[in-house]
């Protein structure tokens, strides 16, 4: 099966009330984890690169291993560019292949969101390539554009339906509360999203694909094991699961997921050293890397984000 766009599964996933999940890929062991869990599970993939993966591990390499994966699952998979911050990103990621790109002008005001936004989706289109938009400003780091707590903002439900009419985007990131990274709350603070916020963007605009940046749940096993075998993360907190499901049930047809794949590849690695010390061969450490984010991959398609049999 060739590359295809997220339309179809995102048509599906709001008919379905369930969400796609949208994986960050640096390598192949992230690559093989994400998309063998989603082959045993017949799962559709988003597989989302940023300028930073881009620029870490080169736009061929990572096409030619998303090819690999292709092949060997024969699952509907879409590559995206996470957060493009330019049009030259954005056109050199369509014309390099990808099959969706995120032309992120949150940090705009809002026409000039609007008028980058629209030059983006005048490229893609022509070239069969579907884009995704930003209106509202998330907390955390976001690769070229670093937003800081202060600064983010909530969506404002009025602005959504100039933003898709005049941009023509096929799907929008909304800011409800989610942020960037591990420390998505302060230690002792109670999670929270504007499920309110998200209920009015839906009614503004019936049967349009939301996206969820900054969706990882910072799963507590993962940083104890990170912090068992000497690492030193303080208390990170992450969205809940609960949430994120009743985000898909609703209008949330894309979850973003990067902060747990790194999570669960470091503490694998680092419970590896600690138990066997003397290691040196990669593959010894890199093998059950790859398993735990597999393992972790397989928890969120089926518990968390309900696309499991829907490939
Ligand atoms: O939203 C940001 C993603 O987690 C990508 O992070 O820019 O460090 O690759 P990165
Ligand atoms: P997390 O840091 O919560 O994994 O978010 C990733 C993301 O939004 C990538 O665009
Ligand atoms: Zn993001």
């Amino acid at each position: 099966m060739p590359l295809v766009t997220s339309k179809e599964m995102f048509q599906k996933a709001y008919d379905g009330g369930y969400a796609i999940g949208a994986f960050n890929v640096n390598n192949m062991e992230i690559i093989q984890g994400i998309t063998e869990a989603a082959k045993e599970e017949n799962a559709p993939l988003i597989l989302q690169v940023s300028a930073g993966a881009r620029k870490y591990a080169n736009h061929t390499y990572l096409m030619k291993l998303i090819e690999a994966a292709l092949i060997e699952t024969d699952l509907p998979i879409c590559v995206h560019l996470d957060h493009g911050d330019s049009f030259e990103l954005c056109k050199s990621c369509i014309d390099g292949g990808f099959t969706s790109v995120m032309i992120d002008g949150s940090h705009l005001s809002f026409e000039e969101n609007i008028k980058l936004t629209k030059q983006v989706v005048e490229y893609a289109h022509d070239k069969g390539v579907v884009v995704e938009g930003e209106l509202g400003r998330l907390a955390g780091i976001e690769d070229a554009v670093n937003v800081s707590a202060e600064d983010a903002a909530y969506t404002n439900p009025a602005e959504v339906i100039e933003f898709v009419e005049r941009t023509g985007v096929d799907s929008l990131a909304i800011a409800i509360g989610t942020s960037h990274g591990a420390y998505k709350f302060k230690p002792g603070q109670k999670p929270q999203l504007r499920f309110d916020i998200l209920e009015k963007v839906s009614e503004k605009l019936p049967g349009f694909p939301i996206v969820l940046h900054g969706a990882s749940s910072v799963i507590p096993e993962f940083v104890e094991m990170i912090n068992a075998n000497g690492g030193q993360m303080p208390d990170a907190i992450g969205i809940p699961e609960d949430m994120l499901r009743k985000a898909a049930s609703m209008s949330v047809c894309k979850i973003n997921i990067d902060s747990d794949l790194r999570l669960a590849l470091t503490g694998s690695i680092r419970k590896h050293f600690a138990e066997h010390p003397d290691h040196f061969d990669p593959r010894q450490y890199l093998k059950p890397a790859r398993e735990a984010i597999k393992g972790l991959v397989k928890h969120k398609l089926v518990n968390v984000l309900g696309c499991n049999g829907k490939a």
